[in-house]
């Protein structure tokens, strides 16, 4: 994960919302198409991949100020869940309001997101909680993500917690989340606002191959005094890429045009906890996504320790937070692709001095990615810069391996790294500009925004209308 591959004085071409050449910027100039490219001149800059934020939670309609004081004043994350606060808290709002507004919501997110360095995100559901407002939630996050350049990928978090209405009765509550929420949104056909007109596909489900990451990861990022960026539009006039494969959401112009083929969720989350799911409950959920060709995820030993044991049977593409990880279960994620995704802005919202075992995961040889967890109870933030700078600062992450986290490693959280995460001739043109000389200054400022651009899948990402 120390690897970046740093080109000086670097350059990377791009066609159609892909890239079609990097290297020194002497080379790539040679490239036949470099000839008729716009230049972007990135000197004295750092150019990355985007970041790809691999877990958040968009759908919610307001802050929980409520929790934040009720914190403030000593109250633990689930002293104030038992007191009628936490995740049921923003259950209301996003019950109440149209798909519109919840798509607004969700798309503010996403754009400050993008003004950050973030291309790619995964957004759960969770805060809606019945089938009608969990169907809402993922429609919203359909919804944005066609009006986003970058790229979604949705996932169904139905099992966040126990509604209260089934709070008497959480075996009914489980049933319907396997039996109504999954198949549902496993359907292409089913609560789609527009007729769909191909069959579902699949996300890229290669496993990560850690040969290939190392291959790549040379790759990963172009630093330099002089670095360009060309952008060859010859045959994009309008500046958009060609329609993507399918799953998972992105924008494009037939989707603009009322198409849509991917199902309302790529992956099922389950929120593994005390007071949320048991793992008895959480395996039954998870083997239903799997049974629904659904990919899986977990967020797992955020609050307590849990035996990983029964979750790995479902091939999880990522199990999050990891906190209370037991170190067998540490030396047996090493020897599996499934990643360890790290949310340290968690921790330093809800004032903890523990952080998760980022050292102990990456010595032992666990793929980690680093993402916000975006979210209104314990992560508020859009920043992967600041989750980089959490990331090094308290669990002892090289800036390097921090960026790796946050680019390659997240792009395998979401079995995408055949297109994301790195900057190599094939892949989707996602890239991140930072007003800065060295790569380690993007995990070293903080509570700043030093990213001068981004582009998503080749389209530069537009100033808010109301941007001064
Ligand atoms: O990842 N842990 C569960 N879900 C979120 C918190 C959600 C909330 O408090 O609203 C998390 O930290
Ligand atoms: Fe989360």
């Amino acid at each position: 994960m120390r690897e970046l591959g740093i080109v000086a004085d670097g350059a990377v071409l791009i066609a159609d919302g892909k890239i079609i050449a990097v290297g020194p910027t002497e080379e790539v100039a040679k490239h036949e198409r470099a000839r008729k490219a716009d230049e972007i001149d990135c000197s004295h800059n750092v150019v990355l991949p985007g970041f790809v934020d691999s877990h958040t939670h968009p759908v919610f309609t307001t802050p929980r100020l409520i929790d934040f004081e009720k914190r403030i004043a000593g109250a633990s994350y689930e002293e104030i869940a038992e007191a009628g606060g936490g995740i049921r808290a923003s259950l209301r709002g996003v019950r109440e309001v149209s798909t519109e507004a919840l798509t607004a919501h969700v798309l503010r997110a996403l754009d400050e997101m993008a003004e950050q360095g973030t291309t790619t995100v995964e957004a759960k559901s969770g805060y809606g909680l019945s089938f009608d407002a969990e169907m809402k939630s993922l429609e919203a996050i359909r919804e944005a993500a066609r009006r986003w350049p970058g790229t979604v990928v949705p996932t169904l978090l139905g099992a966040h917690v126990v509604p209260p209405e089934y709070r008497n009765n959480p075996e009914e509550y489980v049933r319907i989340v396997c039996e109504e929420m999954i198949p549902a949104v496993a359907s292409p056909q089913r609560n789609s606002r527009s007729p769909s007109t191909s069959s579902g596909q699949a996300l890229d489900s290669r496993p990560p191959d850690p040969a290939r990451r190392d291959r790549e990861e040379t790759r990963a990022l172009a630093r330099d005094d002089s670095n360009n960026l060309a952008r060859d539009d010859s045959n994009n006039k309008d500046g958009r890429d060609g329609a993507p494969e399918g799953a998972p959401l992105q924008n494009n112009p037939s989707a603009q045009h009322g198409e849509s083929s991917a199902r309302l969720a790529e992956f099922v989350d389950v929120f593994i906890e005390r007071g949320a799911f048991t793992l008895e409950q959480s395996v039954r959920i998870l083997r239903s996504a799997v049974q629904h060709n659904l990919g899986v995820r977990g967020h797992v030993c955020q609050l307590t320790p849990a035996k990983l044991v029964p979750l790995l049977e479902f091939h999880p593409a990522s199990l999050d937070h990891l906190d209370f990880v037991g170190d067998e279960d540490i030396a047996m994620l090493a020897k599996l692709d499934t990643v360890a995704t790290l949310l340290p802005a968690a921790n330093y919202f809800l004032g903890l001095s523990a952080f998760p075992p980022a050292r102990k995961l990456i010595d032992a040889g666990v793929p980690v990615a680093l993402a916000t967890d975006y979210n209104p109870g314990t992560s508020p933030t859009p920043s992967m810069p600041f989750v980089l700078s959490a990331a090094c600062t308290h669990m002892k992450m090289s800036p390097a391996e921090a960026i790796v986290a946050a680019t390659y490693n997240g792009a395998c959280a979401l079995r995408l790294q055949a297109r994301k995460g790195s900057l190599d001739p094939g892949k989707d043109a996602d890239i991140a500009i930072f007003d800065a000389d060295d790569h380690r200054e993007l995990a070293y400022w903080f509570g700043g925004n030093r990213c001068r651009a981004t582009l998503m899948n080749g389209i530069p990402r537009a100033k808010p209308q109301n941007a001064g």
